[in-house]
This record gives structure tokens, C-alpha cells and sequence, in this order.
């Protein structure tokens, strides 16, 4: 299927890794042209090259701390300097708080909690905006996460912030409708991302489980917060690649305010 995106211009931030590296190289594969924002050098280096090698052969990123409204301001307008547009943005950053139930964490790990699970994409999403309206079809997808609607006692301040993240996308939708600038939210179920198999290292360590086994990844899942999926493995950050990058792509003309749940299957609506 031709998702339309050959030569569209494409952000991803927290794109130099996990579900947000597999999204860059969907996009990287069908022709667009890629920026990733991350902070770590060498991941977004190897990234690049990686994306360069797929069909983006101008794929660049730039050094961004979500965290600082500042650096966020500075890497879209080093978008708009060399663009001039954007067509679509993908916020996929995280996860940004330890886990700890909700009596254990103080205000400032609240606070930075919020900063990256919801406002980051609040800060892209405002700071792309002039780029976004300069393109000609426009898209921004929120990576949420499936445990807004299934509570683990260790993830609070991580989960409200993803709630939150999906109540502002859909305000987002609301909000750009008019103009015709679609935004959706994917959330994931358990991906075994660079993050999630280093938690996995950390926290799971001696009991025999593979990080880099998708069916180790759920039998932890289900251990520590119990089984969350109607399938027995993990899924692979490619699966869940190939459904933002469809919702962010042109070919996806009509759903917006959508929060898309890509977990192995669950009783979520
Ligand atoms: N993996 C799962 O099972 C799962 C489940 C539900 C939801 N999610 C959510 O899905 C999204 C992707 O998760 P993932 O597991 O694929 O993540 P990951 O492998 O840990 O990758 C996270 C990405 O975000 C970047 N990042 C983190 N903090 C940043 C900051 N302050 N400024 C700029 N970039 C930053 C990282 O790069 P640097 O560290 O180099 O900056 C990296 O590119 C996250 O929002 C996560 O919360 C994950």
C-alpha cells in the first residue's frame, strides 16, 4: 500500500531508539525524509545511518532534551530553517519516571514525570505548528500507553501521565480539526524496546528470562504486574512501526482523535 509518503517530512522525537526508532525507519523505508530528537549521540548516529541506508538519505537528527522548553524550541526551528514545513510528528519519547507507587514520589518526580509523558508533546506539537500548517497534509501521533486503562500500583506517576498525554491528544484533534491537521494516539502494550529490555536486565535479572526472547518479555510482564495481553509474547517495536507510521502517513485522510491500542489484545475499548 502506497502511504503517500515519499518526500514528507517527518519528526520523530525520542526516535533514536525502541518503538520510536522502528516508526523513523517505517518512514525512512516509504521515502520520507527523516529527523530524529533524542539526547544520546551515538544512538541517534547509528539510527541515522540506518535510516540513510532504508530511503532517507537526507535523515538527520538533532541533540533535544524534551525536558527543557528551550532545546524543543530550537530543534523545530532548525526543522524550519532547513524544511520549511513538516507533514508529520510523532512524539514517542519515555518513559520518564521510575516506578514507585504513588505515596513514594515527591513533587519533583511528578513534575518530571508530567514534563516528559505529556507536555514534551505539547511542546512539539506547539513549536511544529508552523511548520505543520505550511505543509500540505499534516499529522501528529502520540505514543500513550495501554496501562492508562490498566492500573499497576508501581506506575503511577508514568501512567497519569500517559492519561493525561491521551486526554490532550484528543483536545489536540479538537483543537487542529478545523485545518484539517489529524491527530492520533497509539498505545502500546508491553514492546520490547531498548528501554523495556533494560528494565528487564535490572529488574528481572536471575530468574532465567531473555530480553531478547519476546516470549521471556511477557512471562516477566505477567510475574511483576500481572498478564496483560490475549497473546503470550511481547510484541516486536517493528509491529507497532508500521501502525504509526500509517496513522502519521497521508494515506490516513480521515481518523483523527483516535486512541489506537497496539497491545497483543486486551479488554480495552
Ligand atoms: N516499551 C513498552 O512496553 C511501552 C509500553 C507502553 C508505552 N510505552 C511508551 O512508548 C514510548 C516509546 O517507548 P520505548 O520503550 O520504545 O522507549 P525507549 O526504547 O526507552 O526509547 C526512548 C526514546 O526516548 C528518548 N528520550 C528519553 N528521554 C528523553 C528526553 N528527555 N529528551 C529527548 N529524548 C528522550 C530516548 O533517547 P535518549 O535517552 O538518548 O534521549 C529514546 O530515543 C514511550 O513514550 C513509552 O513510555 C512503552
Amino acid at each position: 500500500m502506497d502511504l503517500g509518503l515519499k518526500g514528507a517530512a517527518v519528526c520523530v522525537q525520542g526516535g533514536s531508539k525502541g518503538m520510536g526508532r522502528a516508526a523513523a525507519e517505517c518512514f525512512a523505508a516509504d521515502g520520507a525524509r527523516v529527523v530524529i530528537l533524542a539526547r544520546g549521540r551515538d544512538e541517534m548516529d547509528a539510527t541515522v545511518a540506518e535510516l540513510q541506508r532504508l530511503g532517507s538519505p537526507d535523515a538527520w537528527c538533532w541533540p533535544t532534551d524534551l525536558l527543557h522548553p528551550t532545546s524543543v524550541e530550537e530543534a523545530f526551528a532548525a526543522i524550519g530553517e532547513r524544511w520549511g514545513e513538516l507533514n508529520t510528528l510523532v512524539n514517542a519519547a519515555g518513559p520518564g519516571a521510575d516506578q514507585k507507587t504513588f505515596d513514594g514520589i515527591s513533587d519533583d518526580e511528578w513534575h518530571r514525570a508530567f514534563s516528559l509523558g505529556a507536555l514534551s508533546a505539547v511542546r512539539c506539537a506547539r513549536a511544529a505548528l508552523p511548520w505543520l500548517r505550511k505543509a500540505e497534509w499534516a499529522r501528529i501521533v502520540n505514543v500513550s500507553a495501554h496501562s492508562t486503562k490498566r492500573q499497576s500500583r508501581t506506575l503511577a506517576a508514568y501512567t497519569a501521565s500517559k492519561a493525561a498525554m491521551t486526554s490532550i491528544s484528543k483536545n489536540m484533534s479538537l483543537a487542529l480539526g478545523p485545518e484539517e491537521i489529524l491527530v492520533n494516539t497509539v498505545s502500546p502494550g508491553s514492546f520490547a524496546s531498548d528501554g523495556f529490555k533494560m528494565g528487564m536486565r535490572r529488574l528481572a535479572a536471575g530468574r532465567g528470562l531473555d530480553p531478547d526472547n519476546l516470549y521471556d518479555c511477557m512471562r516477566w510482564i505477567a510475574e511483576d504486574f500481572g498478564h496483560p495481553a490475549h497473546l503470550p509474547r511481547a510484541g516486536d517495536p517493528k509491529e507497532i512501526g508500521a501502525v504509526i507510521a500509517f496513522v502519521g502517513s497521508k494515506r490516513n485522510s480521515y481518523m483523527t482523535g483516535a486512541n489506537i491500542n497496539v497491545d497483543g489484545g486486551s479488554d480495552f475499548t
